[in-house]
């Protein structure tokens, strides 16, 4: 019981961990539980390679946040809780320290471009139709590296003075716009965030999450099928021992041979009636030495010639007539 309350609490915790990392003053308007499921695939062997993952995830977290709000960037006062927010993600690596990131330069972004519609004006429409054009599809394979041909030219057109911002910089925008305005899939979709920030969804946290839980459940189920089945076994064994020291037991006491089953069609005989038979089991009635026991001539009531064989709590059969 106690182990099922844990595990609840532990998915609880793991599917809204936003709900516990939020600072209340001014919560963080990004949402990082979309890049929850590329985490595990980030390349970790060493910090620079780590970093660069972890900077483009943010960039496709403000593009997310381009889409929804229109905005490049989430105002200053929230970008402490937005690190934090972050940070909630990956408990093991502080992002800031490691990779050299000011608390400021979430909020910092390219020149005075803060809005979709200012970043459009301030570019050839020429341009944006071609960008539009190139990546409104699925962004695999040639589609991708078409799309991306066509944002360096936008890139070219912002990247002369970049503001000192380098979380969503110049020559980020074209890529952050592309994935949030020009891609109807959007920057969560598998083929645009591997294609526009090399973020890998596939085979991500979310499956990992599953097999888990499909071990724990596989576990279970053998274990239970396990103990069951050694129940069964113990139970047979015991059984069967106690009806091996019943049979001889009855034996001598005359009153069974109850352990000849009632689906054969056995004639059933008491002890009494066999010594009878036998006389008493007389050695001048003995007609034969087997390794397993002696057989013995007898006579039923109603006449009938038999031979019986008496074996160490085995059964008495009827062999001839
Ligand atoms: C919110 O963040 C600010 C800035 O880091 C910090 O000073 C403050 O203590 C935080 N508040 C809470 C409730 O965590
Ligand atoms: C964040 O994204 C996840 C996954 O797409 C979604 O389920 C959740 O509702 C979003 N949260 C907010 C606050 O938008
Ligand atoms: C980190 O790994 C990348 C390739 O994955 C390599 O190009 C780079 O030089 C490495 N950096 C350091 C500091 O080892
Ligand atoms: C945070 O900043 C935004 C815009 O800069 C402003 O509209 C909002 O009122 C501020 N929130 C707080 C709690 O200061
Ligand atoms: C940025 O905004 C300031 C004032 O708001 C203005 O003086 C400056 O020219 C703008 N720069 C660009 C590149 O738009
Ligand atoms: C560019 O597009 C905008 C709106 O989409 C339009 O208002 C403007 O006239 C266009 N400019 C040119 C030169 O086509
Ligand atoms: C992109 O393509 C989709 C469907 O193919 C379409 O609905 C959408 O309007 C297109 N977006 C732009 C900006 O052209
Ligand atoms: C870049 O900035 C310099 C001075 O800061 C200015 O002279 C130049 O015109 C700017 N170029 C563009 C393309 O905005
Ligand atoms: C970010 O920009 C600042 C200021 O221009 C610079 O000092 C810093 O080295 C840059 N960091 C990275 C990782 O590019």
């Amino acid at each position: 019981m106690s182990f099922h309350y844990l595990l609840f609490l532990f998915f609880i915790l793991n599917l809204f961990p936003f709900c516990f990392a939020e600072n209340d003053t001014v919560s963080c308007p990004l949402n990082f539980t979309i890049l929850r499921p590329a985490l595990p695939n980030r390349p970790q062997h060493n910090t620079t390679s780590e970093c660069h993952y972890l900077l483009q995830g943010l960039r496709l977290v403000l593009s997310d946040y381009l889409k929804r709000t229109g905005l490049f960037f989430p105002p200053l006062n929230t970008s402490e809780s937005c690190w934090e927010s972050y940070q909630s993600l990956l408990p093991s690596f502080n992002i800031r320290s490691s990779c050299g990131l000011e608390t400021d330069w979430i909020s910092q972004g390219c020149k005075n471009l803060t809005t979709t519609a200012e970043f459009e004006a301030s570019t050839p429409n020429a341009t944006l139709n071609d960008v539009v054009l190139n990546c409104n599809q699925s962004l695999h394979g040639s589609a991708c590296a078409s799309c991306v041909r066509s944002l360096a030219s936008l890139q070219a057109l912002h990247s002369v003075n970049s503001s000192i911002a380098n979380v969503s910089d110049c020559t980020d925008y074209p890529f952050i716009y592309a994935a949030a305005e020009a891609n109807y899939l959007g920057p969560t979709d598998e083929d645009t965030a591997y294609c526009l920030f090399s973020i890998d969804f596939s085979n991500g946290e979310g499956k990992k999450k599953n097999v888990n839980l499909g071990l724990i459940i596989g576990v279970a189920i053998g274990l239970a099928v396990f103990i069951v089945g050694f129940w069964f076994v113990y139970r047979k064994l015991k059984d069967s021992k106690k009806k091996g020291r019943d049979q001889i037991g009855n034996l001598e006491n005359n009153s069974g041979l109850d352990s000849i089953s009632e689906s054969t069609n056995l004639v059933k005989f008491t002890f009494n009636e066999i010594k009878m038979a036998t006389r008493n089991f007389a050695i001048d009635n003995i007609i034969g030495r087997g390794g397993y026991g002696n057989v013995y001539k007898g006579y039923l009531l109603d006449g009938s010639e038999v031979a019986f064989k008496r074996r160490l709590w085995q059964c008495v059969q009827r062999v001839l007539t």
